[in-house]
């Protein structure tokens, strides 16, 4: 609710206890938007409920609500219409007050939050070895600008990539690696394996095809889980090879977090075991040590079971998560831990969280949170694939982003008949194709699938990062001509409008945009709660569309003082919104483009 929502809220309380008594203070009077901007700002439904609980007609209750109603200081006089709806307009006074506090406030109105608590973002989390896929990308996107929402709201966020380091898998590959690069296990220097995907499809042809490799492989994994130091060496080869080769990933999508992989928890994997034999919930069954799990039944009806120690003696990927949930609840204090990974894993995180909780582990004001999102499709609605069938190579995909980016924007230049230097147009491809790509995924409601299609992300049409970037980039123009045609005054500075600077609203293009302006703490207060990213595109979209429509409507540049300088102001407030938005998106923010 945003602030102004609230205060009504209050009003209509007190206007209730007077009306009808003290107990109905606390009835929630059902406030909402307008539906229709024609009915005012603000609609309240209170009276049709009401009327019956008391055996009124709905008017006349509407109508002893609105005598006892003291909202003079921020709305007109109410009305009430239809069956017994009380609508509200707010006073251009008052909306001139807020959009002028926004404007002198270096958080645009968006207060830090009450309750600063350690959160978790487990993000990203590609695995050793294998393919960063398109699903890790979406990962990255969507847990990174969550991380950035939590951060600006004031919360102690640690952003985790549970890495896949640990495994049988690695069995395989150090065997392989032993056996091909003899001297990579004997040197101090970094290993050199080329591409480590193929490396990974090879030795997996040699494990299938050989029985004595397969022996070996499995010698390996009792080493690296006993720390045998050789072992351990060759395992953290591939790890740093694969860590480097996701490294130039995170630097192009200019991604920060903390690697603690599933290796880090291996030590705490045994008091998993132990803790839950304790608190009775393991059992054997075929061999193995489960937990069976409330509410998930297979066809038959039977209770599912929750893996925790194989027949073998090893462990599963639920069990680490387990042990990473005790750490991060412990060790690290989290209040909340989001996960975010494709839909696929939902009831993974259910089955754990479950095991968790009915541990005891879980103290009741912690948080679990799994932040579920759909897949990425081809165009054709097919899963996401090269033109000859193979799966898309991340890297690939961004270069591809950002060299498209610079072909439109060459083309765009030469229409234009404009002379641009090289580090100008490498720098604005380079934002646009990352910023395409990103905000492609960020403004899909992450829980459907996306159809993945470069023309659409890189138009400069629709709810786009170009869109967006260049609202901004004629909010900087303005500026630019500002600053080089400075007023009579001569001290106007675009972006030191400051606290002379008075915004006074008068057409209606400025009051639609001013209003919209102000839901900006709201929005991201939704995406604190909600962790939907993309109702903060939705928000800058139409942010967007409402300058535009007011830079149309009114000259800013051309108009007499004092209403240049206060659309200077409603320019300069809409811009400052527009970066902010965009940085918590992870995007940066072009000059000129
Ligand atoms: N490595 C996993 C995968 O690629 C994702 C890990 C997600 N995080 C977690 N705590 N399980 O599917």
């Amino acid at each position: 609710m945003n602030p102004t929502q609230e205060l009504l809220q209050g009003k209509f309380q007190q206007a209730l206890a007077a009306a009808f008594g003290d107990e109905y203070g606390t009835v929630d009077p059902l406030l909402g938007a307008a539906s229709n901007p024609k009915f005012g700002d603000y609609q309240s439904n209170v009276s049709l409920p009401l009327a019956k609980k008391i055996g009124q007609q709905p008017r006349a209750i509407a109508s002893a609500i609105v005598e006892k109603l003291d909202v003079s200081d921020i709305c007109e006089p109410p009305e009430i219409a239809g069956p017994g709806f009380i609508n509200l307009r707010l006073k251009t006074a008052y909306l001139e007050g807020q959009i002028n506090a926004m404007q002198g406030d270096s958080r645009l109105g968006v207060p830090l939050t009450d309750n600063p608590q350690r959160e978790i973002v487990d993000f990203s989390s590609p695995n050793i070895a294998k393919e960063m896929h398109v699903g890790h990308l979406r990962s990255t996107i969507i847990g990174d600008s969550i991380a950035r929402i939590l951060e600006f709201r004031g919360h102690d966020v640690l952003r985790l990539n549970h890495v896949g380091d640990w495994g049988t898998q690695f069995g395989m590959l150090i065997t392989y690696l032993r056996e091909v690069y003899p001297e990579a296990l004997t040197t101090a220097n970094a290993l050199d394996i080329g591409d480590l995907v193929s490396f990974y499809k090879k030795a997996k042809q040699r494990f299938d095809a050989d029985e004595a490799f397969q022996e070996t492989a499995r010698q390996e994994v009792v080493r690296l889980q006993a720390g045998a130091e050789d072992t351990i060496h060759a395992w953290k080869l591939l790890c740093e090879q694969s860590r480097q080769e996701f490294q130039v990933i995170y630097d192009l999508l200019d991604i920060n977090l903390q690697e603690r992989g599933e290796s880090f928890y291996n030590p705490f994997l045994p008091a998993v075991v132990a803790d839950l034999e304790t608190s009775g919930l393991l059992e054997a069954n075929q061999g193995a040590n489960v937990v069976f799990l409330e509410g998930f039944t297979n066809r038959e009806g039977e209770p599912l079971p929750l893996i925790i120690q194989k027949s073998d003696g090893g462990y599963n990927y639920a069990t680490t998560d387990l042990a990473a949930l005790r750490y991060r609840i412990r060790e690290d204090k989290a209040k909340r831990i989001v996960y975010i990974t494709d839909s696929g894993q939902a009831s993974h995180f259910a089955g754990v969280f479950q095991v968790a909780r009915r541990a005891g582990w879980i103290p009741d004001e912690v948080e679990l949170v799994h932040v579920p999102f759909g897949l990425v499709l081809g165009e054709d609605g097919k899963k996401f694939k090269t033109r000859s069938g193979d799966t898309v190579r991340l890297r690939d995909l961004l270069d591809e982003a950002v060299s498209r980016a610079r072909a439109d924007l060459e083309t765009r230049l030469q229409s234009e008949e404009r002379e641009e230097t090289p580090e100008f147009v490498a720098n604005v491809a380079q934002v646009v194709g990352i910023s395409a790509v990103k905000y492609a995924d960020l403004s899909q409601n992450r829980t459907s699938n996306y159809k993945f299609s470069f023309d659409n992300m890189l138009s400069l049409k629709g709810n786009t990062a170009p869109y967006m970037l260049y609202a901004y980039v004629r909010t900087q123009g303005i500026a630019r001509t500002v600053r080089s045609a400075p007023t009579p005054s001569g001290n106007i500075d675009f972006t030191q409008l400051g606290a002379d600077a008075k915004i006074t609203l008068q057409d209606e293009t400025e009051f639609t945009l001013a209003k919209h302006l102000l839901q900006l703490g709201e929005v991201i207060g939704a995406v604190e709660t909600e962790l939907l990213p993309h109702r903060l595109c939705d928000y800058l979209y139409q942010l967007s569309d409402k300058f535009n429509k007011f830079y149309e409507n009114c000259p800013v540049l051309k108009s007499e003082e004092p209403m240049r300088t206060s659309r200077l102001a409603l320019c300069d407030v809409t811009a400052r919104t527009l970066k902010l938005g965009l940085s918590l998106l992870g995007i940066r923010v072009l000059e000129r483009m």
